[in-house]
């Protein structure tokens, strides 16, 4: 197995507690800015020098930026861009050839339940997980012939450090508490749909629910549902 995120000390004590529960685990550490082109390109090379052949890719890394769309700084959005969107298409190219090596093997997108709506005032995460979960729905149709199985995990808020990291100085961002599932929770509902061959995996009933919901909901009441925003906009500073 190889972990990868920027911060090494971080992959080490993961590393660490992951090789404390399972002693037969071979763990690589391999950090890694997503962000980076170049050091994404370098990973498949990277883990061919361990002797390691993957036969599943996770794509979790991921951001959110909570607030107006106007008052975004640009180095934030585009950072939701880059890991969201563009690293999460990258390595599942790198990483495919790898992976059709192996008779079965699978690829696990973390997408978002934010991805099944527009969401104002988190609008470029929750279109960066629609692109995550469209994407995955039509490669799992390409990568069939190869024994790759693809699902999207679409996750409603779990308690991680996301919501701190999308916050802006001074908000805050609304939960729905009442739909939270714990990490290990969400994790699990991914692998297991995984393994069933499922295109998605929304874990928990209320979060599933919402998923169905909000498929079937005629688009003019969706608008004026999502109309009413919980955080109101502020006029344009000059
Ligand atoms: N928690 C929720 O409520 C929730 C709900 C729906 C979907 N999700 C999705 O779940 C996934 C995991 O998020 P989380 O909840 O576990 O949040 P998190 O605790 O903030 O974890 C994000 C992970 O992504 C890594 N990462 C971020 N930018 C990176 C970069 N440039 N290069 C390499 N790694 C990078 C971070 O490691 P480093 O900072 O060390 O790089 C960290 O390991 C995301 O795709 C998120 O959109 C979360």
């Amino acid at each position: 197995m190889a972990l990868t995120a920027r911060r090494a000390e971080l992959l080490e004590e993961l590393a660490a507690s992951l090789r404390a529960t399972h002693p037969g685990l071979t763990i690589h550490c391999l950090p890694c800015d997503l962000a980076s082109e170049t050091e994404r390109a370098a990973l498949p090379g990277r883990c061919a020098a361990l002797g390691f052949t993957p036969d599943l890719l996770i794509n979790n890394a991921g951001l959110g930026e909570y607030g107006t769309f106007h008052e975004a700084d640009w180095p934030r959005l585009s950072q939701v861009l880059a890991v969201n969107i563009t690293a999460l298409t990258h390595l599942t190219h790198l990483f495919v050839p790898l992976l059709k090596t192996h008779r079965a093997s699978g690829i696990l997108n973390v997408s978002s339940l934010a991805g099944e709506t527009p969401i104002p005032d988190f609008a470029v995460y929750a279109a960066s997980k629609a692109y995550v979960t469209r994407l995955t729905e039509a490669l799992r149709i390409e990568f069939r012939p190869f024994g790759i199985e693809v699902t999207a995990l679409c996750p409603g808020p779990s308690p991680t450090a996301f919501g701190q990291t999308a916050q802006r100085p001074g908000e805050h961002l609304p939960t729905a508490e009442f739909a939270r599932k714990s990490p290990a929770h969400v994790v699990s509902a991914g692998l297991r749909a995984l393994a069933a061959g499922r295109p998605d995996a929304f874990p928990g009933a209320i979060v599933w629910w919402t998923s169905r919901l909000l498929r079937l909901l005629p688009a003019p009441f969706l608008r004026l549902i999502l109309s009413r925003r919980p955080r109101q906009a502020r006029p344009l500073s000059p």
